[in-house]
């Protein structure tokens, strides 16, 4: 089976003061799955867009070979006529449109013009068997959960006699059942002869499934690491990807805890809409001075909810307890209290919440701090590049420069600007949804590292994590949520994996 079927060669793209890709050479063999991995602002997705016509012929340089013959794509319809399908790191479904329609959205079964829509939804349903959903075909896709939502996408993918299945970090935003589901769906796909390629952060997954791993770094190509033959280990990788060995995923850290920070107490919220459903149910827990404190929970556990309702009661309506700064009672009735309280949330959905994409980098990164770059009402223009700047070094931000609209960055690099944008209010008390979401391991480092030494100067951190590795590399304890509720609380001497599922899973029933 040493059947080329894809073949880049020499592919050079650039954008506006950035050589996104430098000569770059891919070999995909036949009915393989393939990884593509690098740090954050490597080029895959560029290449991968280079690939399926996003960027079309002529705004590139080099070739692409398709079953041995010269492609030109003009557009991501011709891609699609030979087969090579891809999906997007941001998912593309329509929420208001039914599963069908977004399945043959463009790819309508029609007669003389006319939609045949028995057809479509039978055809919708044997798709989703083969996915393993069983949802009709007609509810819409924005009422089901981002795992399904993948699926659909898939499904979709399917429908177009899929020959080369590009998937953009699948599981990014996926919980681990979901992500290993999906997994086992490539595989399958895979034992029928299918081609794949793969991106993703996760080494895990990329051990998993993968046959063969092309790296890429700073827009080149390092190297082709065959999986199986050569035994590679994930430290191998990690080696390719950075450039050097990294030891330890996570930094040593001296733990120095202080006071009480903040305190929460009897927590109860409603849903927004639903008035009768309890999301938060009764829920006390405190963060000291100087810990790093994390919350494990599955998919639906409510932890995104409980942060929110927290920080200035962004969610949730007929909210009841009491919280507690330094000692004293609070309230934090809106976003603003929450900030002048020295409160800051990092969210985990940074194109909803996090970033005006518009916008460049310095303007995002000051946005939630105006008052530290201005004097008498006025922006400083120099002290606010000035800082941004300042958190583009540290963080290892990836761009030509801080005038770059965020929309530009690769998804990594725009979480480290939302992130640059909340140590800059200069909080007391961090909240950080799922921080490392899409973020490679080198820089993984580096934010952990910048989280450490907020906590080595008396500040509070609060971690929302689904990867549980991360929760036990980083806090001091952890407490665990399900249905709403906290089920457990241990120390890190007393943490491990079992433990917090054991507390993960736990359910009133
Ligand atoms: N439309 C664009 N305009 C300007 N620069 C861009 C554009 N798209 C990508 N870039 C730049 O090209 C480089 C490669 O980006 P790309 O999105 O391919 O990275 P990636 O390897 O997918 O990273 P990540 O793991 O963070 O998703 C980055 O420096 C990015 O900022
Ligand atoms: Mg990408």
């Amino acid at each position: 089976m040493t059947d080329i079927l894809l073949e880049m060669r020499g592919i050079t793209k650039t954008f506006p003061g950035v050589k996104a890709l430098e000569n770059v050479n891919l070999q995909v063999k036949a009915g393989e799955i393939h990884a593509l991995m690098g740090e954050n602002g490597a080029g895959k997705s560029t290449l991968m867009k280079v690939l399926s016509g996003v960027y079309p012929h002529g705004s590139y340089e080099g070739d692409i070979l398709f079953k041995g013959n010269a492609c030109e794509f003009k557009d991501i319809r011709n891609s699609e006529e030979l087969g090579i399908v891809i999906i997007h790191q941001e998912l593309a479904l329509i929420p208001q449109l039914s599963v069908a329609e977004n399945i043959f959205l463009g790819n309508e079964q029609a007669s003389r013009g006319i939609i045949n829509w028995n057809e479509t939804v039978v055809k919708t349903r044997e798709l989703l068997k083969t996915v393993g959903l069983s949802e009709s075909p007609n509810i819409h896709a924005g009422t089901l959960g981002v795992g399904k939502q993948q699926l659909v996408e898939i499904a979709k993918a399917l429908s177009k006699e899929v020959k080369l299945l590009i998937l953009d970090e699948p599981t990014a935003a996926l919980n681990e059942e979901d992500s290993e589901n999906l997994l086992n769906l490539m595989l399958a796909f895979k034992e029928q002869g299918l081609t794949s390629i793969i991106i993703s952060h996760k080494l895990n997954e990329i051990m998993k499934v993968a046959d063969s791993i092309t790296i890429l770094r700073d827009g080149k190509t390092i190297e082709t690491l065959n999986v199986r033959e050569d035994q590679i280990t994930e430290d191998r990788i990690i080696k390719g990807m950075v450039g050097r060995d990294l030891t330890h995923r996570y930094p040593e850290r001296e733990t120095n805890i202080g006071d009480i920070l903040f305190e929460v107490k009897n927590w109860n919220v409603y849903h927004p809409q639903q008035s009768e459903r309890k999301v938060i149910d009764e829920v006390s827990f405190h963060i000291n001075r100087g810990e790093i404190v994390g919350i494990a929970g599955l998919m639906g556990a409510g932890r995104t909810e409980l942060a929110m309702s927290i920080f200035g009661q962004s969610y949730g309506k007929k909210i009841s307890g009491q919280l507690f700064k330094d000692g004293k009672e609070t309230k934090l009735p809106d976003i603003s209290k929450a900030i002048d309280e020295g409160i800051a949330y990092v969210t985990e959905d940074r194109k909803e919440y996090g970033l005006i994409l518009m916008d460049d980098i310095k303007r995002n990164t000051t946005l939630a701090n105006l008052n530290g770059i201005s004097k008498w009402f006025v922006v400083d223009d120099y002290k606010e590049i000035n800082e941004a700047e300042g958190f583009r070094k540290k963080l290892n931000i990836k761009t030509p420069s801080i005038h770059q609209k965020t929309g530009n960055l690769s998804g990594g690099n725009q979480q480290k600007v939302v992130l640059s944008k909340w140590i800059f209010t200069g909080p007391d008390l961090l909240i950080l949804d799922e921080p490392t979401r899409g973020i490679d391991v080198g820089a993984k480092y580096e934010i952990y590292t910048i989280i450490n030494q907020l906590a080595a100067q008396g500040k509070g951190i609060l971690m929302i994590s689904s990867e549980l590795p991360e929760l036990l590399g980083m806090c001091d304890r952890i407490y665990v949520m399900s249905e709403g509720r906290f089920t457990g609380e241990v120390p890190r001497a007393k943490a491990n994996q079992e433990t917090l599922m054991k507390f993960m899973t736990k359910s009133r029933r």
